[in-house]
């Protein structure tokens, strides 16, 4: 064999092994976001039949939190969440913050929370007709893989809830909160990846 053709073979053989070695790895580091969604919501000073002396101004939500990964644990600090009525002049309507928490592989937390929705004259709005909503949520997640945390990644996400007559969202699934910026990727591996697959379709 010449001396060319073993290195070509050489070379074959370290490609694919560095392939492969890139593969496993993007696999076993690959972070997903996890997915939060509101379940229920509910504004009883919005429910056109409660006609009572009810002069509430609580904001009740399920916030669903869904770990998306199935074999990383996430580590979420403390979750701010500010809510806005979007009408002219998108009043922010109250603040919440959550406790961070710890949630295991695959797993989903339900937290019922409330808040009292201040400033706003709910009987107006009510009459009204339809109101929107607007839900904003910002927290840091970390990933725990095998012994070790990945370093802190921002979450941002929100959402517009519509709301109905009868103080409900109108959706009735759950509404799931997005974050409209596209994922910010720019990981080594993602290079060592991107590198490969070049490779791969240049020279084989
Ligand atoms: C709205 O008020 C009515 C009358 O009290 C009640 O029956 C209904 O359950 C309320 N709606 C919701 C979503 O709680
Ligand atoms: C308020 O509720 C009572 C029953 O609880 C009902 O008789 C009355 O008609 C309601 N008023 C309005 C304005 O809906
Ligand atoms: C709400 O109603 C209660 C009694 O029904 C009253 O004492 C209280 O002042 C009211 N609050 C507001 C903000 O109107
Ligand atoms: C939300 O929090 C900010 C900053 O802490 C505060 O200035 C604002 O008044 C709060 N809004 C409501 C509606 O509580
Ligand atoms: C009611 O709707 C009108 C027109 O969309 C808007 O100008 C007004 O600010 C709204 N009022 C309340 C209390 O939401
Ligand atoms: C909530 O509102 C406060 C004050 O307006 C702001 O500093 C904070 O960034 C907001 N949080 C979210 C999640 O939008």
């Amino acid at each position: 064999m010449t001396e060319s053709g073993w290195c070509c073979k050489c070379c074959f053989k370290f490609i694919i092994t560095a392939g492969f070695a890139a593969l496993f790895l993007w696999l076993s580091l690959r972070t997903r976001k996890p997915k939060c969604s509101i379940e229920s919501f509910y504004i009883p000073a919005l429910n056109q039949s409660l006609n009572s002396s009810s002069n509430s101004t609580t904001l009740y939500f399920d916030l669903r939190l869904k770990n998306q990964n199935k074999d990383k644990s996430v580590y979420y600090d403390t979750i701010y969440l500010n809510f806005t009525l979007l009408d002219e002049a998108r009043r922010p309507v109250g603040n919440l913050t959550v406790p961070g928490f710890h949630q295991g592989r695959d797993k989903k937390a339900l937290r019922k929370e409330s808040v009292e929705a201040r400033g706003v004259d709910w009987k107006a709005v009510s009459r009204n007709g339809s109101t929107i909503v607007r839900l904003d949520l910002a927290t840091a997640v970390r990933y725990k893989i095998l012994l070790w945390k990945t370093k802190r990644e921002n979450l941002r996400l929100g959402t517009e809830i519509k709301v109905n007559g009868q103080g409900l969202k109108d959706n009735p699934h759950g509404i799931t909160l997005n974050s409209g910026a596209a994922m910010p990727g720019g990981s080594l591996v993602r290079v060592i990846w991107s590198f490969w697959v070049f490779v791969w379709w240049k020279f084989l």
